[in-house]
């Protein structure tokens, strides 16, 4: 099936969404206050993080039980009332499965450090002398990927932290016993999964040194990957279901080939490689002005890579490991509200699914923490001691993680100007950025000028005009770096899109036929300013019309169109 082309799906970071019971730390309770909130912008499904018993060494991506709650965020009651509300209002629930790696608090691997042989193969554990790892491969937290076991006389691997140890898919019994836990949530309503980065489950058969690099192009796409997902797919019935899996330094040809309904694997991919044109040498943790030209590029390959090849491909700036994309990409200051806007169109208007991280569609921005102390995150923890290692002073290490920090996008959700940016009345378990005073969802959530109208709008414009679902998708602009432009085409309807990626004004060629298009969206002069300003129902989305007469002919000169500072132009024919 592959309804979900028309869907939209918010993603909620649960810790940092709403803290119902006054402790600090958001809530299922919480997320079910703010039901009507995500009703009224009009998204289709949630994703929510995992909320599943943890130690919480990685926010949780540490599970210790996949089929149970964790106290910290409710309890199964509040889960069954989570799917109920959210159905009622047209919402699916996903889940958030991380099936490469379980927490070593996790009962599996209890036994198996207790010495039972069944359990050891739950996992991969290799003999080896206590001085030398099996291979060299590193952790993507930092440091080796292998950690030795004193009472085996064996190293088990983690490609995460050392909490996390990854499971053995070759082992048919873990694949059985993940098969349930899917069962288990299909039965209780879910209506979709995201699989935290799956391609990463098919280890090699040979256990090799890496020259080349940290180890992972013998895992990344392994070699039993696809034969994984069709039979996990197949046993579970999850086709019927909406899933997505989150691939990790992933290749095109594997991700069309995950996505393409003709294999039976997953309904889409999250792949990254536009959010790395800001690494510099490819490493995180070297910082570097985002190469624009890269990105346009990037997105060219991509999507009309995907296209040819019959994949679909979730569309996203931000999630919680992602520093905010307003910050990185756009313009906190002069230009918060434009940038923020040609951001989401930008994405939303390309061929795929478009995913919104929680705040996203208000504009927030990054942490900006000035002390170690404020931050959380392990990876980013193991960073700034591994940046000062390498010779970085405080200062320096500092701007790194302020630029680069997971704990940019974790920092509670800005629902007010009350303390704690009404997210708690205690003191949050990560700091409130000083900018909630001024970006809130109480601020935006009635004002037609908004960001979050803006994603409102975006949302409602996908339902309206199958070309944004359906359409095929072909770039223009190539001449223009500063520019990211494309047509969507379907059953003769047709979209152009015009974004200004720089905060400076820049033309594009325009075609003669442009002219006698209609604009439907923008962030200047937005349609609707002006305009009739309905409050509406809650789950009525915002019907877009072309209520203005449309500039864009008088704009066209001399086949030019000059664009301001991050505009976003649709044109309609
Ligand atoms: C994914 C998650 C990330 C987590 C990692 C290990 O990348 O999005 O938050 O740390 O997997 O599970």
């Amino acid at each position: 099936m592959t309804e979900f082309r028309d869907k939209v799906v918010y993603q909620i970071y649960p810790k940092s969404f709403k803290d119902s019971n006054k402790d600090g730390f958001g809530d299922l309770q919480g997320v079910i206050e703010k039901l009507d909130y995500l009703q009224e912008l009009g998204i289709d499904y949630i994703w929510i993080t995992p909320v599943f018993p943890s130690p919480q060494k990685d926010n949780g991506y540490d599970v210790a039980d996949y089929c149970a709650i964790d106290p910290r965020f409710g309890t199964m009651a509040d889960m069954e009332e989570l799917i109920r509300e959210s159905g009622r209002r047209g919402i699916g629930l996903m889940l958030d499965m991380v099936f490469n790696h379980t927490s070593t608090a996790h009962e599996w691997f209890q036994r198996a450090m207790a010495g039972e042989k069944e359990y050891q193969d739950y996992y991969i554990f290799k003999e080896g002398a206590p001085d030398r790892a099996p291979t060299n491969w590193q952790s993507k937290f930092g440091g080796s990927a292998w950690e030795y076991v004193p009472q085996l006389g064996k190293w088990y691997l983690h490609l995460f932290d050392v909490t996390q140890a990854d499971l053995n898919w070759e082992n048919p019994r873990v694949r059985e016993a993940l098969k349930k836990v899917i069962l288990f949530w299909k039965k209780k309503g879910i209506r979709g999964f995201r699989f935290d980065v799956v391609n990463l489950i098919s280890k090699p058969e040979i256990y090799e040194d890496d020259h080349e690099g940290d180890g992972r192009r013998f895992y990344s796409d392994g070699p039993h990957i696809h034969e994984y997902l069709k039979e996990l797919t197949r046993d579970t019935g999850i086709e019927e279901l909406v899933t997505v899996g989150e691939m990790s330094s992933t290749r095109l040809e594997a991700c069309a080939r995950y996505s393409n309904p003709q294999e039976r694997e997953l309904s889409m991919c999250f792949h990254f490689h536009h959010l790395k044109v800001d690494y510099r040498d490819g490493d995180k943790w070297a910082l570097m002005e985002p190469d624009r030209r890269a990105l346009k590029k990037l997105f060219e390959q991509w999507q009309t890579g995907m296209q040819s090849q019959g994949g679909w491909s979730a569309l996203f700036w931000c999630n919680h490991d992602q520093p905010r994309i307003v910050s990185r990409f756009g313009d906190e200051g002069r230009y918060w509200k434009e940038s923020a806007k040609m951001l989401a169109a930008s994405i939303h208007l390309m061929r795929g699914t478009p995913y919104i991280y929680q705040g996203e569609e208000l504009g927030m921005t990054n942490a900006h923490y000035s002390r170690v102390e404020q931050y959380r995150d392990v990876e980013s923890l193991n960073y700034y001691m591994i940046l000062l290692g390498q010779g970085k002073t405080k200062e320096e290490a500092l701007a790194i993680l302020a630029a680069r920090s997971r704990d940019n996008s974790r920092t509670p959700m800005q629902w007010s100007s009350e303390t704690y940016g009404g997210f708690s009345e205690k003191e949050p378990w990560i700091a409130v950025p000083d900018s909630y005073q001024k970006i809130n969802a109480a601020a935006q959530r009635y004002d037609d000028s908004s960001i979050f109208s803006f994603y409102k709008k975006l949302i409602a414009l996908r339902r309206e005009k199958a070309v944004i679902s359906q359409g095929s998708i072909a770039f223009l602009a190539p001449d223009n770096a500063d520019v990211l432009a494309y047509r969507r085409q379907w059953e003769g309807e047709e979209l152009v899109v015009l974004n200004n990626l720089t905060a400076e004004e820049t033309t594009v060629t325009a075609e003669p036929a442009w002219t006698a298009y209609r604009k439907i969206l923008g962030n200047y002069e937005d349609i609707a300013a002006g305009a009739e300003r309905q409050e509406r129902p809650a789950g009525q989305a915002d019907k877009v019309t072309g209520s203005r007469p449309d500039r864009m002919g008088e704009r066209m000169a001399e086949g030019r169109i000059v664009l301001r500072p991050y505009e976003t132009v649709v044109l309609e024919k």
